[in-house]
């Protein structure tokens, strides 16, 4: 698997993990955070869709769910109850994972998908380092940079 598939696995992970967070969220707050994570994983499965098309094209066999899950079996989450903020916090780790992923497949891209994936960035960048840090009330002294950190 190159770089790029590894992303690919990636958002499939990040796929289930927010239709778990979305169906197991609890307490104060529940219908907007139930409402956002629902907009983010739409979002990202259209961003999938198209990412896996385009790999295809360049002759990157789309990963399956089972090489997913055994490239990122640690990031796997289990459908435990979990508050507006505990959930938020993940949604923003798995965003800032996404972004990092994706910046390190654009070497071995053409230009156009360096460009689609640029978009999706800046799309994670702005809902995990704006919107959910903000909703966290966490934004003071975070580097405007992203820093990619896969553990
Ligand atoms: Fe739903």
């Amino acid at each position: 698997m190159n770089e790029y598939q590894k992303m690919l696995m990636y958002l499939k992970i990040m796929m289930c993990n927010l239709a778990i967070l979305h169906h197991n969220i609890v307490g104060d707050g529940w219908f907007e955070a139930h409402g956002e994570i629902d907009r983010w994983q739409g979002d990202i499965a259209d961003y999938l869709d198209d990412l896996i098309e385009r790999g295809i094209a360049l002759g990157y066999q789309e990963p399956t769910i089972s090489e997913a899950v055994l490239a990122f079996q640690t990031d796997v989450l289990p459908a435990d109850k979990r508050s507006r903020n505990e959930s938020y916090k993940i949604v923003m780790e798995c965003m800032r994972s996404a972004a990092g992923l994706m910046q390190a497949s654009e070497p071995i891209v053409p230009a156009d998908v360096q460009n689609k994936l640029q978009e999706i960035e800046y799309y994670l960048n702005k809902e995990g380092n704006y919107k959910l840090a903000a909703a966290l009330g966490g934004m003071k002294g975070r580097k405007p940079e992203m820093d990619y950190d896969d553990d």
